[in-house]
């Protein structure tokens, strides 16, 4: 089957957040979104198959997790990252998000000290601060428009109050998929001063040609006994609004805690139509992310080509993974209040600003591209007019 993600689909009034609730989150009000990291794409056939046959059902009781949506999950991460995991390693969460909100609050105590690396995925720092833990910093270094992780500075920050890193694997927003060199060097540090090492793999399906997800416990026996993996079907399908994502314990000891936290905060049952639209794209969606891939990789191509060509003043990171175009725009002079009004007013684009996402994201927007070619054209050509009139 051939998908066409050229299709220009109306997500007006559906109830999305990125389209139907922009002003809550932006000044402006006439402004085109390209933040919130969903696509404006429809999911795989099987899922929306699945879908219309549960709604026609008509009784939308209660559920749980089955073995079959376990077995499909399995298949799934053996086929695509050649990681063998067992069924009972699998948990519940309705998201990632929530997920680390617990994992803070269950595995570190309050004045701990939690790693993460920055510019890095925002709710990272909620998470933390939620648990009432002390972030520690330890930035990424830019180097040739690439990241790269700094492990001196890593080591020199550790003490005896550090408990957890929050790893992002691949990174958003930088699109970095992560080297097996440096996620060994950094899981041998985190094993050799006892630190748990969080991997949210979210972004793991969506790695564009030329470079391979590795996942973080997939690397060793010890490793996988002291890390737990958050990944999801919500952003390799689009279906972010099922809130659905599950999370890899293989250590029995970290399981029974996270179980506990489930059972503290009543989060043990999924949505009915969540399981089903999961089950069916780990199991019928091959082909169309496939497909999503190779037309990602031509709006990224889009987006270098374009700015190299008509806006040299700025710079998208070459990313390795994802729809998320991280794009530098320090050299527009501008501080971050004046670069999120110019985007906004002049451009007319509802982005994130890259100061939300830490240490390092000032002078950065990030960019969603899980959208229809002819829409990412129509904004860079937006920014292009901003910055020359
Ligand atoms: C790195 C990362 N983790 C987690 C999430 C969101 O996870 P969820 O919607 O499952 O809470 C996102 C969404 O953009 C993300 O980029």
């Amino acid at each position: 089957m051939h998908y066409n993600f050229d299709e220009i689909i109306d997500r007006r009034n559906t109830g999305s957040l990125k389209w139907d609730f922009k002003e809550r989150y932006f000044a402006e009000k006439d402004i085109f979104p390209m933040w919130v990291a969903d696509m404006d794409f429809k999911s795989p056939q099987p899922v929306i198959d699945v879908l219309t046959e549960k709604a026609q059902f008509g009784v939308y009781g209660y559920t749980e997790e089955t073995e079959s949506y376990h077995d499909a999950v399995v298949d799934w991460i053996k086929q695509r990252h050649n990681w063998t995991i067992k069924k009972e390693w699998l948990h519940y969460s309705p998201g990632v998000v929530p997920a680390l909100h617990w994992i803070v609050q269950r595995y570190a105590y309050p004045g701990d000290k939690i790693i993460i690396q920055p510019p890095v995925y925002y709710p990272f720092f909620e998470a933390i601060k939620n648990g009432g833990c002390q972030i520690v910093n330890n930035p990424l270094k830019l180097i040739d428009n690439r990241y790269y992780m700094d492990f001196e500075d890593l080591e020199n920050k550790i003490d005896d109050r550090v408990k957890m890193i929050v790893l992002c694997n691949p990174h958003n927003p930088g699109g970095m998929v992560w080297s097996r060199e440096a996620l060994c060097r950094l899981g041998d540090i985190c094993i050799n001063n006892d630190i748990l090492v969080v991997s949210d793999e979210i972004h793991g399906d969506l790695v564009l040609s030329g470079s391979k997800h590795i996942p973080f416990a997939a690397l060793s026996e010890d490793f996988a006994m002291n890390s737990i993996t958050c990944y999801a079907p919500s952003k390799t399908f689009n279906l972010a609004g099922l809130q659905i994502s599950n999370i890899i314990i293989p250590n029995p000891r970290l399981s029974k805690e996270y179980k506990i936290a489930l059972a503290r905060n009543e989060m043990s049952r999924p949505n009915l139509f969540a399981v089903a639209a999961a089950e069916a794209a780990y199991r019928g969606g091959q082909q169309w992310l496939e497909q999503l891939i190779s037309y990602i990789e031509g709006n990224h191509k889009l987006v270098e080509d374009y700015i190299a060509k008509n806006i040299p003043e700025i710079k998208a990171i070459q990313p390795q993974a994802s729809y998320l175009a991280w794009i530098d725009c320090r050299n527009l002079g501008m501080d971050d209040q004046e670069l999120q009004r110019f985007m906004e007013k002049k451009a007319g684009l509802a982005l994130n600003p890259g100061a939300m996402f830490g240490q390092g994201g000032t002078g950065f927007v990030r960019m969603n591209l899980g959208c229809p070619r002819s829409v990412v054209e129509e904004a860079l050509q937006q920014i292009e007019h901003a910055v020359h009139t």
